[in-house]
This record gives C-alpha cells, structure tokens and sequence, in this order.
C-alpha cells in the first residue's frame, strides 16, 4: 500500500470511494474544492491504481482537524484507516499541530473505536448536531468532540 496526497485528478477516484463507503458522502463539488484547498491536506491509500482509503485533515491556527476518512468496504478491518490516521498524526507534528481534532456521531462505533484506540479521548458533545441516519429512525444525532494531543512532551 501506498500514501499519497491526492490531486484534482483523483476526483473520480475520490467520488467512487465516498459513494461506496459513506452513508452521508461528500457531494463532487464538495470533494473538488477540498481537492484545490490550499489549508487542506487530503490524502490516499492506494493498492496499484485503487484508492482504497481517504482522509482530510485541515490546517487550523494552532491545531489539525481530521474532517474525513473513509475506507471502502472491501478491505477494512485491514488497517487503512491506522495507516492514514497514523500518517497524518505525523503530519499533524511536523506541522506544529497542538492537538488533532475530529467529530464523529455518536451512533458510528466503528469510527469511535478507531478514534479510541489511536489515542483521541472525548472533550465533549453537540447534541442533535447531525441530521438524522436512517437507522436511528428521524432522530438528530449528538456529534461527539475528540481530539488527541500531538506535542512531544520536554525531557526534563
Ligand atoms: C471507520 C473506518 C474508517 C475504519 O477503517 P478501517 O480501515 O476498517 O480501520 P482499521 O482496519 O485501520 O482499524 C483499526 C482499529 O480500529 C478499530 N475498528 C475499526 N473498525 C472497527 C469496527 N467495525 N468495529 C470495531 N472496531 C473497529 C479496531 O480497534 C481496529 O483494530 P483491529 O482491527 O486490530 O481490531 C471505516 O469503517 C469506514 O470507512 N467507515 C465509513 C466511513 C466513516 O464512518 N468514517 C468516519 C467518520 S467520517
């Protein structure tokens, strides 16, 4: 597998990822400007010439925030997403980045559990701050708030 950041000429690649594997996936415009976004960083796992995961992080002042990720279902439970995520935490550093942030609803356990075990701990909740899964029946979801620190800690 290889990582590399994607480019406006991944948009097909990167709409066919989002459709298959995102209940909610981010429309093509919306890919497109994240593509040609100069405070974003959007990157990709390739096998050969198919992408089998993304993620978005976006440069904020003194902070990243991790605004997407997303394996396409054939191949998770594989380690993609530990891959990209652990990329970007690296990234993220060398960066200067404080903290990583992310938001994710709180029915997404799947995602909560990758957050949990690469180190994200919850800072809070948005209560009815996503629009309803079909799922959960009509109901607003809460987003629960992450973030992880990124700083090396000082040898005393
Ligand atoms: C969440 C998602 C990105 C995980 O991708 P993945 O490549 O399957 O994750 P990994 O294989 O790297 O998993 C790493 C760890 O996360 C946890 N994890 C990931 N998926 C899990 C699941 N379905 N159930 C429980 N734990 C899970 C596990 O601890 C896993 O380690 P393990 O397989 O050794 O037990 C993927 O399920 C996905 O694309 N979901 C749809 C999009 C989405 O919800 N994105 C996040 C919000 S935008």
């Amino acid at each position: 597998m290889r990582l590399e950041r994607l480019t406006p000429a991944h948009l097909d690649a990167l709409e066919a990822l989002e459709a298959a594997g995102q209940v909610h996936p981010w429309k093509r415009a919306t890919l497109a400007r994240a593509l040609a976004d100069d405070t974003l960083d959007v990157w990709g796992a390739w096998r050969d010439a198919t992408l089998l995961g993304h993620a978005v992080l976006a440069w904020l002042p003194f902070e990243a925030e991790l605004q997407a990720i997303t394996v396409a279902p054939q191949v998770r439970r594989q380690g993609v997403a530990g891959i990209l995520l652990a990329h970007l935490v690296t990234r993220a550093r060398q960066r200067g980045a404080e903290r990583l942030l992310l938001e994710v609803r709180e029915s997404n356990a799947p995602a909560l559990a990758l957050y949990r075990r690469y180190g994200f701990d919850e800072d809070g909740r948005r209560r009815g701050y996503y629009s309803p899964a079909e799922a959960r029946g009509g109901v607003r979801e809460a987003a629960i708030l992450m973030s992880r620190p990124l700083a090396v800690r000082a040898v005393d």
